[in-house]
């Protein structure tokens, strides 16, 4: 399954991502309401995809957001882990629209 969506709006179109696991485990955490949550609120330039397994099963629901994944010097990801769809309007407007992650949600493996 594969859910995708990116605004219209924007000249920067392209350039960020949010993967939100679809994958059984994550699901079984309930990654869909986490991907409704970041689809009912569209940042411009951001596209945001329902992907399949993110290889972190058990830890979900995982959402990996991405930064300039077409530059390789560029390229930044960061992971995010066990989100509530309650939480997502929170990383939507602090890491989406002001560039400012939330580094209480990161995902510990791979930020320590
Ligand atoms: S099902 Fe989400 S990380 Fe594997």
């Amino acid at each position: 399954m594969s859910h995708t969506k990116t605004s219209e709006i924007g000249d920067e179109a392209g350039t960020q991502r949010v993967l939100v696991c679809q994958g059984r485990s994550c699901r079984k955490y309930g990654s869909f309401k986490v991907l409704e949550a970041f689809l009912a609120d569209l940042v411009p330039g951001v596209e945001i995809i329902g992907s399949s397994c993110l290889g972190q099963c058990g830890n979900g629901p995982m959402v990996l957001v991405e930064r300039d994944w077409t530059k390789p010097m560029l390229h930044k990801r960061t992971w995010y882990w066990r989100v509530r769809p309650d939480e997502v309007p929170l990383v939507i407007e602090r890491h989406l629209r002001l560039a400012h992650p939330l580094v209480k949600m990161f995902y510990p493996k791979f930020h320590s």
